[in-house]
């Protein structure tokens, strides 16, 4: 058997986890090709490909990004994309086609499944966590512990000169990396778009850390939580053709709002693709890892328009619908364990 692999959406420590579990597995255990396609979605619509072999696939665990490279190219808006993936499919002679992605690239999967009979099983990635149907995506630990290291950082700062440090952080709709990079860098105050607060909360806590003789505080907000203060926000057009909101830049208008309420001298810090970047934890790499050896055993059991997932400790898969029809927001029992360190 033929299968293909793809990795779409933004990057994430672990694909490379992912491809190199899928060719080794593939080939070891069920004496099967694997046929790397290139950025995205665009990959098979065009028809670019990259053979995959033990040797192009060896010493990669341990690599951000992806050897793939990525695109958040949407076959359904390409000209005859669904049918182009299918000739694609054809002419390298492949099964089966494991997408490695985020919500969107499993969006993509399953209607191609649904709507085009495409053989296709997922992976899912994402920093952000956010995906429903499973407890952890891969890449989500990485971005954590970059969080944590960034806050302990700032601490050093904060603490010498007694300022208020406000930390933006990704995590898009939800608050996960917020919340758990928060709590991990001991934050003083947690902003996430799951729980809505309006600014003299956090002034309040602000002041009452000062008031006990704590005089600096650190802030993490989510890029996808809103001031009460804030316009809605805006649309931009990323030339793909895909609409994506611009959900940065709430760390800039929270420093200056609590400067000016505080009278305290207040800075933003906006980590960024910090976040996304550089070598996958151990946890990444091992899930990463797992995920891809399951997604081929799905491959080889016909069990297509899979997802897999991670119920508990254990790699499960589901039909890849459960984990596209809505977000997966922030655990708010989590977020009552932050509040105990707020103020
Ligand atoms: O989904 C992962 C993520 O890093 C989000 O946290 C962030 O909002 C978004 O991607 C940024 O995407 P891009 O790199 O395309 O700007």
């Amino acid at each position: 058997m033929r299968i293909g692999i793809l990795t779409g959406g933004g990057d994430c420590p672990g694909l490379n986890a992912v491809i190199r579990a899928v060719v080794r597995h593939s080939v070891k255990n069920y004496s099967s090709e694997v046929v790397g396609y290139l950025e995205g979605w665009r990959g098979p619509v065009e028809n670019l490909v990259m053979p995959l072999t033990l040797r192009t696939t060896d010493s990669i665990i341990n690599k951000g990004g992806t050897i793939l490279r990525t695109s958040k190219c949407n076959p359904f808006k390409m000209e005859r994309g669904p049918e182009r993936i299918h000739e694609s499919m054809e002419k390298n002679n492949l099964t089966a086609l494991i997408a490695v992605g985020g919500d969107e690239t499993c969006n993509i999967a399953n209607r191609m499944h649904k709507e085009h009979n495409l053989n296709v099983v997922c992976v899912p990635k994402t920093i952000d966590n956010d995906l429903n149907a499973t407890d952890f995506t891969f890449g989500f630990d990485t971005a954590v512990n970059v969080v944590a290291e960034a806050i302990d950082r700032l601490h050093t700062t904060a603490e010498s000169h007694n300022r208020v440090l406000v930390c933006e952080v990704m995590g898009r709709y939800a608050g996960w990396i917020a919340c758990w990079g928060g709590i991990a860098g001991g934050a003083d105050f947690i902003l996430v778009p799951e729980r809505p607060v309006v600014i003299n909360q956090v002034v309040e806590a602000i002041k009452k850390c000062h008031a006990r003789g704590r005089d600096y505080s650190i802030v993490v907000v989510a890029e996808g939580a809103r001031l009460d203060t804030d316009e809605p926000r805006p649309v931009s057009d990323n030339g793909s053709g895909d609409r994506a909101e611009i959900v940065s830049g709430v760390g800039e208008r929270l420093a200056k709002l609590i400067g000016e309420k505080t009278g305290y001298e207040t800075r933003a810090t906006t980590l960024g693709h910090i976040q996304r970047g550089g070598s996958p934890t151990a946890f990444d790499r091992v899930l990463a890892t797992r995920f891809g050896v399951h997604a081929v055993d799905l491959v080889h059991q016909n069990k297509f328009g899979r997802m897999v997932a991670l119920r508990g400790n254990e790699v499960i898969d589901v039909p890849v619908e459960d984990a596209v029809d809505k977000l997966k927001t922030l655990d708010l029992e989590l977020y009552k364990v932050a509040e105990v360190f707020f103020g």
